[in-house]
């Protein structure tokens, strides 16, 4: 069974990965400004400051999009742009850059995604509020949202509102290694929490605006499996399932949180408590018009003694893994796609990111020749076509990411685009892979190669 004939082939990227420009245009400080320029958080003492230099290029790349054929392109707005200090002010410049961002992309018959929040939330609001730990923040998403809604919403078509709110909150909140660099399981699940709250509020501004356009929510959603087979593996796997899968699905495709994460995070003195309002669970789970889903890897999951009681590792010995030491697993990807179809409404489906990390550079002959990304692509695009002809309602797939950029705590080592980015010079070359995908779209997956 083919791609359907309106399948959406894009790339993706975000706005702190790409962009730099951080003081341009009365762009205020987001949360990954100050943590990249806090000493030893990120590889080599990278940091977004330049970036792809995106804000300033963006024509150029957006001819390479549709030299290569794209239908689509997924990227996020930084709120600090438009709001430079959370909320207040509304920074006309930093909306004017994304307006003209989407009537450029639609003038090249580029469809645009957009998400709203990829992780750079306006600094203020950490420093004034405590970030996401504070429910004032989702209502301040809301307000955010309102505003670019009101902006570009007829004409964008569709939007995610959250990008990984598992990695924002509880990288960012637990185990401190994205921003804003807490350590505190409490204040993660709170962050979270919350996330949900700013994300159902934005649905509902969304919804009552009446625009034309769809909305969803992107989750990172990695298959969890017992690391050797016992009892107490498989209960740890099904809790690592809970707590990076579950905790987000469950509230927003159910209604309610799982009861055995809520235990464990009760156990642990980190409960939600009074932080889930009444009323929040249903809001939560209002009906979106499709779900996004970021597939990278399978976690193998060990029971231990101490902190929640499961240890983690993202390859076995042996395994074929990318650059950032992830397993390649299109199976797992496979298997993910069946569990929604299993224990979730139908619902369409977009897979909002897909890709690995190499460090291959430009070669002698002036090309990159990352034949491996070529092969992931291939087996990753062949289990969507098996999970089409299962049922699942793929509507989409957006590689991650059109370009190499900052990989967050890895900096600029990790290059996971289909178009090389030399940060020296800013020159862009399209790699092997982003040719190959080119014919893809314009076969509409009819012959992966
Ligand atoms: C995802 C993020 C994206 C990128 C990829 C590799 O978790 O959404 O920004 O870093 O991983």
């Amino acid at each position: 069974m083919p791609f359907p004939a309106d399948f959406l082939w894009g790339a993706a990227t975000a706005s702190y990965q790409i962009e730099g420009a951080v003081t341009e245009d009365g762009r205020g400080e987001s949360i990954w400004d100050r943590f990249s320029h806090t000493p030893g958080t990120i590889e080599n003492g990278d940091t977004g400051d330049v970036a792809c230099d995106h804000y300033h290029r963006w024509p150029e790349d957006l001819d390479l999009m549709r030299e290569l054929g794209l239908k689509a392109y997924r990227f996020s707005v930084a709120w600090p742009r438009i709001f430079p200090e959370g909320g207040g002010t509304l920074n006309q410049r930093g909306l004017d850059f994304y307006a003209r961002l989407v009537d450029e992309l639609l003038g090249r018959d580029i469809t645009p995604v957009v998400t709203l929040y990829h992780w750079d939330l306006p600094q203020a609001l950490e420093t004034r509020l405590g970030g996401w730990t504070a429910r004032e923040t989702a209502e301040r998403f809301a307000d955010y949202a309102a505003t670019v809604f009101g902006a570009l919403g007829d004409r964008v078509p569709q939007w995610v509102t959250l990008n990984e709110p598992w990695v924002a909150a509880f990288i960012g909140y637990q185990t401190g290694r994205h921003a804003p660099g807490h350590t505190d399981l409490r204040k993660a699940v709170r962050a979270a929490h919350h996330m949900l709250v700013g994300h159902a509020r934005a649905v509902q501004v969304y919804r009552s605006l009446g625009l034309p356009g769809k909305i969803g929510i992107t989750l990172d959603l990695q298959v969890a499996t017992p690391d050797g087979d016992s009892d107490e593996n498989r209960r740890a796997a099904e809790l690592g399932d809970g707590y990076t899968n579950r905790w987000f699905l469950d509230p927003l495709f159910h209604a309610r949180y799982p009861a055995d994460v809520e235990a464990l995070f009760d156990d642990r003195g980190a409960g939600l408590g009074d932080a889930l309002e009444p009323g929040d669970l249903p809001a939560i789970a209002a009906p979106l018009d499709f779900l996004g889903m970021n597939f990278y890897m399978r976690r193998w999951y060990r029971a231990v003694p101490d902190g929640l009681g499961f240890s983690e590792r993202l390859a076995r010995e042996g395994d074929d893994t990318t650059e950032m030491g992830w397993g390649i697993v299109p199976d797992a990807m496979g298997e993910q796609l069946a569990r929604l179809r299993a224990d979730y409404p139908p619902i369409p489906l977009y897979i909002t990111e897909n890709g690995m990390a190499d460090r291959e550079g430009v070669g002698a002959d002036g090309r990159v020749h990352d034949t491996r990304r070529i092969d992931y692509l291939r087996r990753h695009f062949a289990v969507a076509e098996e999970a089409l002809a299962a049922g699942t309602d793929l509507r989409g797939y957006f590689v991650w990411s059109f370009m190499d950029n900052f990989e967050w705590g890895f900096g600029y080592r990790p290059r996971f685009g289909i178009v090389h980015v030399d940060f020296e010079t800013q020159a862009r070359t399209p790699k092997d892979s982003a040719r190959w995908y080119a014919g893809v779209i314009r076969t509409n997956g009819a012959d992966l190669g």
